[in-house]
């Protein structure tokens, strides 16, 4: 096996030479440095990243919690991550809690023995705070990630998209369109990202009518439920924010499954913006989260922190956007009530 000592001997340079040339932790000469790489290129020479952690006490991998990975959207907060760690030299470990607590405490503990140097946690984190404390003080970098409560995020770190800004928008299309009766199929009661939204709409919403129905979770089997719900209790309703785009999917199943024509009977705003939502016909109405920054922004801010390098900022909330399809249309003109041209 090639080892470092074998591209010393072949650059002309000492050990030290090239691990600082492979590091960058202290300056090298252009020509030496040269010398050095092209010695890499000529033997094949592979690091030894585990040898290199015992002496630096550094792994360069990032550990990375996410509630569900066959949500879209933390697919695409993985891949964001994964792709920003990548370019900055670290191996991302990603796990998927599948919404269970106990799993979710036990990742962390791998991640704790793992000896990741960062990590970046999405989930309930009032719940684990004391793993996160723990991490922290290990000097293990944490950086909060989408779901924050502001209330006890404390000293850590967080990246988030702006929710209430998110639910203003979509309150904001349906009233421009003309909608008073509008629907919530909301996300978990017990998360601030369905409680932001939320609040947002009804503010934006003012005096017209808001009926809530909060989904179990943000999946498409429990939006069917919700929306199902919702119809069937308030039939007045012209149109109905989703607060993400699966919950969004099974409002359009639900409207298929009882004839209800979107958007002519009802229109629909999803939250999101995940790959399927521009493939379903209708195209859906939704919030946009920019998920490629956040998982960029997260693992900058995380890393910085890691690294000791220049601080960074410890609370970052991103702007979201209205991204217009054909699941909404102006509210339809009402018929006397029960002689309404759909069923219920
Ligand atoms: O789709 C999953 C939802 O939970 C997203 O809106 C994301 O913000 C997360 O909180």
């Amino acid at each position: 096996m090639v080892t470092i000592k074998d591209v010393a001997r072949r650059a002309g340079v000492s050990i030290a030479t090239v691990s600082h040339a492979l590091s960058g932790h202290r300056p090298v000469g252009h020509e030496t440095a040269t010398r050095v790489f092209q010695a890499i290129d000529e033997l094949g020479y592979r690091p030894n990243r585990l040898a290199a952690s015992m002496v630096t006490g550094r792994t360069r991998t990032l550990g990375l919690v996410v509630p569900d990975i066959a949500n879209p959207f933390f697919a695409a907060l993985v891949r964001a991550v994964e792709h920003a760690a990548f370019k900055r030299g670290y191996t991302t470990i990603a796990c998927s809690s599948e919404l269970n607590a106990s799993l979710e405490e036990q990742y962390l503990d791998l991640l704790i023995d793992q000896q990741v140097d960062a990590v970046a946690y999405v989930g309930d984190h009032r719940r684990v705070r004391p793993r996160l404390e723990r991490l922290d003080e290990r000097g293990t970098a944490v950086v909060l990630l989408d779901r924050i409560d502001n209330d006890v995020v404390g000293s850590l770190l967080s990246v988030s998209a702006d929710n209430t800004a998110g639910g203003a928008l979509a309150a904001e299309h349906l009233l421009q369109l003309g909608h008073r009766h509008l629907g919530v199929a909301a996300g978990p009661r017990r998360l601030v990202t369905s409680e932001g939204r939320l609040s947002g709409f009804r503010e934006r919403a003012g005096d017209a009518s808001v009926s809530v129905v909060n989904a179990r979770d943000f999946t498409l089997e429990a939006g069917v439920k919700a929306v199902e719900l919702l119809v069937s209790g308030s039939p007045e309703i012209t149109a109905l924010f989703c607060e993400n785009d699966l919950i969004a999917l099974g409002a359009i199943r639900v409207a298929h499954e009882r004839g209800i024509r979107i958007p002519d009977d009802l229109s629909i705003v999803g939250y999101d913006d995940i790959f399927v939502s521009q493939l379903v016909t209708p195209g859906l109405t939704t919030i946009r989260q920019p998920v490629d920054k956040l998982g960029a922004v997260a693992v900058d801010t995380v890393v910085r922190l890691s690294e000791r390098s220049d601080p960074a900022p410890t609370s970052v909330v991103l702007p979201v956007e209205l991204v217009r399809r054909e699941s909404c249309g102006p509210a339809p003109r009402r018929v006397a009530r029960g002689a309404s041209s759909r069923s219920r």
